[in-house]
């Protein structure tokens, strides 16, 4: 209501209410290197395609005369209470946008009074990300490390600075066929940046030299200082931290070796049970067979994702599995849903289709973009209050009136 006043009283937003041209004017801000990453996906792009179009399979049909003047978008996943059904997804490497990225997207989302995600590759230290929040709450999503004790220290550091839940993002065993970045040369994690989680965590310092067992400090090579250097460009502060105790320049192959496992499975994932004692929900589910086996292991909930169709080329639609997978494990468990959502009338089909909430990846990035930290909150806004409208003239007044009987699918 006051994106909608403000408009009708002449006010301009700095950010475009609309996802394609948000997208467009994001471009023009935005290096070749962080476009490609950033709205670049896996081979031909085909999933990134079928995440819009399955959307577009579905129609709205809008109720009239029910008498609903107020909606209680309020609900809860996981134990954590929402304002409204929408959580900033997780994005590594953020910094290339902007140096600070993730804290310049806690304050927005902590403005919109939504969660964020933070990022296994973040681009700052997650309790420099956490203090930016506020009393927002957040989550940790995790990449389970080949290193254990680099899995029990990112979980123990996530408890400790307050995250409400732990993500572990299951798609990105190893990273995909992103030929946007191959062409240019230019994988961030190489150059140092969204790896900031690491670089701040003891056990990583230690696998990588940095503080060996022995006491022993590494030499000061001219490649640990260009490693520091780049470090620092994407951390500012981590310069100093850094050069308190210089990391040698096998940082970067450091995190290569630990950063995600091919190898990791279900009893693996067990493990994690006894190892916190957050809420775990899994990211990255497609197939209904997985969303039975996660939830016969006790998670807390799963997140339907094809990565923004960053991972598998001509993947299945998040939005075209989800039915399939509400199906599979029933009503009760808690199913969140990202990949194409770009405005409150898909975080309304989402829902309606089963899902208990959304992540919106890509359009989060694009507002920090072009304003900083308001960009992603009124990105944000945008989206809750579309949605918000959506439910008034459908006459839903609550989340959980969303069902099936208010869409329609397309014909032909
Ligand atoms: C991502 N995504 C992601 N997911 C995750 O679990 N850990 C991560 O570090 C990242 N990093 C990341 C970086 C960038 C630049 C993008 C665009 C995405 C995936 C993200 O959490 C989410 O699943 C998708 O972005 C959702 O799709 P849309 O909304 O971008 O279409």
């Amino acid at each position: 209501a006051i994106v909608y006043r403000q408009g009708a009283l002449g006010r301009r937003p700095s950010v475009p209410v609309d996802a394609a041209e948000l997208e467009r004017r994001a471009r023009r801000k935005m290096s070749r290197a962080a476009w490609a990453y950033v709205a670049g996906g896996a081979g031909e792009g085909a999933t990134m395609r079928h995440n819009r179009a399955a959307f577009e399979r579905w129609r709205i049909v809008p109720r009239v005369l029910h008498g609903v003047t107020a909606r209680d978008l309020g609900t809860e996943v996981a134990g954590t209470p929402l304002r409204a059904p929408l959580l900033l997804a997780p994005v590594g490497a953020g910094a290339l946008i902007r140096r600070d990225s993730d804290v310049l997207i806690a304050r927005g989302a902590a403005a919109a009074g939504v969660p964020y995600i933070f990022s296994n590759q973040g681009s700052s230290p997650m309790e420099r990300t956490a203090t930016a929040m506020g009393d927002t709450p957040f989550w940790f999503q995790l990449y389970w490390s080949t290193d254990e004790p680099l899995v029990d220290s990112l979980v123990g550091r996530a408890e400790a600075c307050g995250a409400r839940a732990i993500v572990v993002t299951v798609d990105t065993t190893m990273l995909g066929w992103r030929p946007q970045d191959l062409n240019l040369g230019s994988l961030p994690f190489a150059r140092g940046l969204g790896i900031a989680q690491y670089t701040s965590d003891p056990r990583f310092l230690e696998l990588a030299g940095a503080r060996p067992a022995g006491g022993e400090r590494p030499p000061v090579t001219l490649g640990a200082i260009r490693t520091l250097l780049s470090i620092s460009r994407a951390h500012p502060g981590g310069f100093w931290a850094n050069l308190r105790s210089p990391l040698p320049r096998k940082a970067v192959e450091t995190f290569l070796d630990v950063y995600s496992n091919p190898g990791h499975d279900w009893t693996q994932l067990a493990t994690l049970r006894s190892r916190t004692s957050l809420p775990i929900l899994i990211k990255g589910i497609l197939h209904p067979d997985d969303a039975r086996r996660a939830v016969e292991a006790g998670v807390d909930g799963i997140i339907v994702s094809n990565h923004g169709g960053r991972q598998v080329d001509n993947a299945v639609a998040s939005l075209d599995a989800l039915a399939g997978i509400r199906a599979a494990i029933g009503p009760e468990p808690t199913v969140l849903l990202d990949s194409g959502i770009r405005t409150g009338a898909d975080v309304f089909v989402a829902l309606a289709l089963g899902a208990n909430a959304c992540l919106l990846g890509r359009p989060h990035l694009y507002g920090l973009a072009l304003a900083g930290a308001d960009g992603v909150r009124q990105v944000a806004e945008n989206v809750i209050a579309e949605l918000d409208l959506t439910m008034a003239l459908t006459g839903a007044a609550s989340v959980s009136a969303l069902d099936p009987s208010l869409l329609a699918r397309a014909a032909g």
